[in-house]
């Protein structure tokens, strides 16, 4: 009853992230709620794909990727940059090297996302476009666990910087390598064919104020 009053006050807000978005979209919230405190705001979250099939389902008011589907319903708020790491265990022999070349560091057993990954897509297609290989050694499923396997010592691995920044990077090296880090930007998605509810205006425009706040406040 009390979700209902608070509905009929305010409205609520049902948001769908990628992994790597779940670090920093919380902290985003955190300032937009202190502005709405009656806000009823759902938030799920899933890798690339999982987040592109949600598009279909008209559940959400916004979506978070860094890599959007083509899809011509969807309205797009380009807002922060995501730079994507080289790391490695601390007491890796490359950790302390400048430089790295790029097939170097791809001579390193290298611990992968799983397909449908939107970080995955992005190693992918800036290794494949330099004609690089890597050594694949083990694919799974969360940043958490891939961190925790750098660590371990078992490879070395790409990863969005918001995963080394809120969620901890003790035990890890971030890599001098050559044309390292990917950059890719974070957007903001929305149906364009589902009405905008008063909470989600108010969203739209803090977002959009959000374009030219530098990543640097949020770290
Ligand atoms: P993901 O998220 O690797 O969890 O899919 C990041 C992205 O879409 O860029």
């Amino acid at each position: 009853k009390l979700a209902k009053l608070r509905g009929l006050d305010i409205g609520s807000l049902q948001l769908a992230v990628v992994t790597t978005a779940k670090y920093f979209i919380p902290h985003l919230i955190g300032e937009f709620y202190e502005r709405h405190p009656h806000l009823d705001i759902h938030f799920r979250v899933g890798n690339r794909q999982q987040i592109v099939d949600y598009t279909g389902e008209d559940d959400d008011d916004f979506y978070v990727f860094s890599h959007p589907p083509k899809n011509q319903d969807l309205e797009l708020v380009e807002f922060l940059p995501n730079r994507l790491l080289a790391i490695a265990p601390e007491k890796h022999p490359l950790a302390t090297r400048k430089n790295i070349s790029l097939q170097e560091f791809a001579d390193c057993p290298f611990l992968r996302r799983e397909e449908g990954s939107g970080t995955r897509h992005a190693i992918e297609h800036f290794l494949q476009k330099r004609h690089v290989d890597p050594k694949i050694r083990m694919t799974i499923e969360s940043n958490e666990a891939i961190k925790h396997a750098v660590m371990s010592g078992l490879g070395v691995s790409i990863l969005s910087e918001h995963t080394l920044a809120f969620g901890g990077r003790s035990g890890l090296s971030i890599l001098d390598v050559d044309e390292l880090p990917i950059v890719t930007h974070w957007y903001l998605a929305r149906r364009k064919s589902r009405p905008l509810s008063p909470a989600a205006q108010k969203f739209l425009e803090y977002a959009r104020n959000l374009e030219k706040v530098p990543l640097g406040k949020l770290l």
